[in-house]
């Protein structure tokens, strides 16, 4: 696929990430911690649970996550008491939950000790059944992850390993500030495969400072080379209105549109030759990956956490910044870490935000994820689960995608809406046209998310 010129609009388009929707920025403030208490009473197990780990050894200028420096290594203690409060004192159901997955994110939670992390684990299983097949994924950053780390994580039933990884670039990694040795990756991608971890991931970046086409194209052949289950491969997201630390990258100068489209295009190339298989438009998965194989069967979803085999969990976050999403809402806990340490540790509520979700709302969500995970939305199903006519409900959604259908991204017929092969990698650009937030008057999709690719 060629970046014609009637692409770049769309491109440069700036889009939700659609791992939520309504995505964050256009929640409303419903933060009734009654209505928190009254979602966990009556969450279905199994569900699935987010902790947040907000701590790193240094700031990388492109992050955009929620993450700190802690100044002292004490900050880890105290930020397990905190959670330990908050565990205990979750209203559940029944005293230890079902639940199918528990992820641990940040942030960076091999920042802690594994005596910290074991902590952690202990506690959460203390509320939390993960039975026999149950998953315990873990985020890592490959730089500060030890071997004991990994044999650690693996004592304590962790199933996967996502690890960071952006570039193997010596002149990118310095541009970025993540002094990265390349060989501590594959020490520690084979180190989890010997525990039988599987589903190993790695993230990768495209577009940040000094990633020139040869060098991105070298990061593939390295990632390639070291054949992970899984890769991510996220376009920079330059958002310096939510990052000021950002602004550091603007002396390199930003990638152009058309670099973007050259590097995500060249990474699904090399990555279909190399045998990887497309997951939505952004992830890969060797064939044999269940992700792959959940992908083929049109069994995928998509959270916060990315995408998953699992079906539709309720899912309840924990720490800092974290997000619970039940049926009928979400909330996320205060992204100010000394805020939400002063509330938990006075055993407050730490809710920031939140939003109870309109039967329109969570229609909307469904086809939008629906899109996400498997690129085709089948109307006869839309009409069963909604009782809705679909072709008339949302056909003011489907003229806007109209422009979309002439440049052959879509195809629409009164039994299926298809991503073509040209439209999955503006796939964001699809689902924007069924995000009844994003077309409100006055509501303008503006400077607040990152660009489609
Ligand atoms: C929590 S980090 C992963 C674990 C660990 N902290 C690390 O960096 O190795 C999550 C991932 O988000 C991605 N990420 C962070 N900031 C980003 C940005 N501005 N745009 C796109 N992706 C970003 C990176 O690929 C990163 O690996
Ligand atoms: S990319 Fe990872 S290691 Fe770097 S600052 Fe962000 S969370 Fe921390």
């Amino acid at each position: 696929m060629e970046l014609s010129p009637e692409l770049v609009p769309l491109v440069n388009a700036r889009t939700p990430r659609y791992t939520s929707y309504p995505t964050a920025p256009v929640w409303k403030d419903e933060v009734d911690p009654a209505w928190q208490d009254e979602c966990l009473a009556q969450v279905q197990a199994p569900a699935s649970v987010y902790v947040h780990l907000p701590f790193c050894a240094e700031q990388c200028s492109f992050c955009a996550c929620n993450q700190v420096v802690a100044g002292r290594r004490d900050a880890g203690t105290r930020y397990l008491d905190a959670l330990e409060r908050q565990v205990r004192g979750l209203a559940l159901p029944v005293e230890r939950l079902a639940v199918q997955r528990v992820h641990l994110g940040g942030g960076t939670p091999t920042w802690h000790t594994p005596a910290e992390l074991a902590r952690l684990v202990g506690l959460l299983r203390e509320r939390f059944d993960l039975g026999a097949h149950g998953e315990l994924d873990v985020e890592a950053d490959p730089e500060i992850t030890t071997d004991e780390q990994v044999d650690a994580l693996a004592e304590l039933g962790a199933s996967r390993i996502s690890m960071g990884v952006q570039s193997f670039d010596d002149g990118v990694l310095e541009a970025v500030g993540r002094p990265q040795r390349a060989e501590r990756i594959g020490a520690i991608l084979g180190r989890a495969r010997k525990h039988g971890m599987r589903g190993l991931n790695v993230d990768l970046m495209y577009g940040l400072p000094r990633q020139v086409p040869e060098v991105f194209a070298r990061d593939l052949d390295q990632v390639i080379a070291l054949r992970p289950d899984r890769l991510a491969i996220f376009g920079y997201a330059h958002v310096p209105w939510i990052k000021p630390h950002q602004k550091r990258l603007e002396g390199y100068g930003l990638s152009t549109a058309e670099t973007r489209l050259e590097l995500f295009l060249m990474a699904h190339r090399r990555l279909a030759e190399a045998g990887y298989q497309a997951i939505g438009f952004d992830h890969f998965a060797l064939p044999g990956d269940e992700l792959a194989v959940a992908a083929r069967e049109g069994r995928l979803h998509r959270n916060f956490m990315g995408y998953t085999t699992l079906p539709d969990l309720e899912l309840i976050g924990l720490g800092t910044s974290s997000i619970s999403q039940f049926r009928t809402g979400f909330f996320q806990q205060t992204s100010h870490l000394s805020r939400w340490w002063k509330a938990v540790e006075a055993d407050q509520p730490a809710i920031e935000k939140g939003m109870r979700l309109s039967w329109d709302d969570q229609l909307r969500q469904a086809l939008i994820m629906g899109l996400m995970c498997n690129l085709r939305l089948d109307w006869g199903q839309v009409a069963a689960r909604w009782s809705i006519d679909p072709l008339e409900y949302l056909a003011a959604d489907l003229l806007r995608l109209r422009p979309l259908q002439d440049l052959g991204l879509v195809e629409v017929d009164d039994r299926e809406l298809r991503v073509t092969d040209r439209g999955r990698i503006l796939v964001r650009n699809v689902a924007a046209a069924f995000d009844a937030y994003l077309h409100q008057p006055g509501v303008e999709a503006g400077p607040r998310f990152s660009r489609a690719i």
